[in-house]
C-alpha cells in the first residue's frame, strides 16, 4: 500500500490492523481501507515502467486498492477496470477518477476474485502487491487473469520480495514466491503464454513515517501470444 504523499511506493503495512479473529477477508480489508484515507494514490514504478512504452488499450487492475495506478493508467489513455474487494476502495477509485477528469475511462467495480472475476478481455493485466494474509485462489486468479488477455496482452504481477521493517509480517520464516516459483504455479501453456520477465529488483522504498529501507519486489511479466 502506497501513502499518497512518498515518492516511492512502501511495502505492506498494516501492522496496527492484524486480522481479529472471525473477521473475513472483505470485513478486514474494508477496515484497512476505511482506516487508511490516503494512501495508495500515486502509480507502482514498476507498473509505469512496463505500461509507459504500451500502446493504452483495455487495462484490468486486480486489488487495485485506493487506485494509484488505475487512475495513473486512465490518465495515459487506457481503459481500466479497477477491481477490489473492499466497497469503500472501489467507490474510492470512482470517485477520485471522477475528480481527476477521467471518470470515463475507470470502471471500478468491487469483487471478491476468490468468488467472482469481471467481464472482459485485456491488453494489460496488471496485480500489484496482490497479497493477503488471508486464504486466496492467487494462482486461480492470476490463470484466469492470463487467459482474459488479448492476443499479445501482458500481465504483470509485481509482488513483495521482503520485508520491509514496518512491514505488518515480521515473520522470519516467512517465504514471498519467487517469479519463477509464481510462474511455476500458473502453469500457463508455454505455446501460448511467453515469460518476458522474471526477476528481483531492489529499490529503496519509504515507510509510514517517512523511514527507508531497501525493499526487493518479485516481477513476473507474462506475455499472451499473438495469435
Ligand atoms: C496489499 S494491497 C495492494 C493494493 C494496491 N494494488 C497497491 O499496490 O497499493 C492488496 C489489495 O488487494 C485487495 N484484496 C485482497 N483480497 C482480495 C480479494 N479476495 N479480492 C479482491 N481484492 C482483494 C485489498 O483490498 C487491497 O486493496
Amino acid at each position: 500500500m502506497r501513502p499518497t504523499d512518498q515518492s516511492q511506493p512502501t511495502d505492506e503495512t498494516v501492522s496496527e490492523h492484524g486480522a481479529a479473529e472471525e473477521e473475513s477477508a472483505a470485513q478486514f480489508w474494508e477496515r484497512i481501507h476505511r482506516a487508511r484515507g490516503g494512501w495508495g494514490t500515486r502509480v507502482n514504478p514498476l507498473l509505469a515502467e512496463v505500461a509507459a512504452p504500451l500502446r493504452p488499450g483495455a487495462a484490468l487492475d486486480l486489488g487495485c486498492g485506493p487506485g494509484g495506478d488505475s487512475i495513473w493508467l486512465a490518465q495515459q489513455g487506457w481503459h481500466v477496470t479497477a477491481v477490489d474487494i473492499s466497497a469503500t476502495a472501489v467507490q474510492r477509485v470512482r470517485a477520485r477518477a471522477r475528480e481527476l477528469g477521467v471518470g470515463e475511462l475507470v470502471n471500478a467495480e468491487r469483487h471478491d476474485l476468490a468468488d467472482s472475476f469481471p467481464a472482459g478481455r485485456f491488453d494489460l493485466v496488471s496485480a500489484q502487491y496482490f497479497q493477503t494474509p488471508f486464504e486466496l485462489p492467487r494462482a486461480d486468479i492470476l490463470r484466469t487473469a492470463a487467459r482474459a488477455l488479448r492476443p499479445g496482452g501482458l500481465l504483470l504481477v509485481v509482488d513483495h520480495g521482503s520485508t520491509a521493517p514496518w512491514s505488518w509480517n515480521q515473520d522470519p520464516d516467512i517465504h514471498y514466491p519467487t517469479p519463477d516459483e509464481t510462474a511455476a504455479e500458473l502453469a500457463l501453456d508455454p505455446a501460448r503464454w511467453s515469460v518476458l520477465r522474471a526477476d528481483m529488483p531492489r529499490r529503496r522504498a519509504t515507510g509510514p513515517a517517512g523511514e527507508t529501507a531497501t525493499v526487493v519486489d518479485n516481477v513476473l511479466l507474462v506475455q499472451r501470444a499473438a495469435v
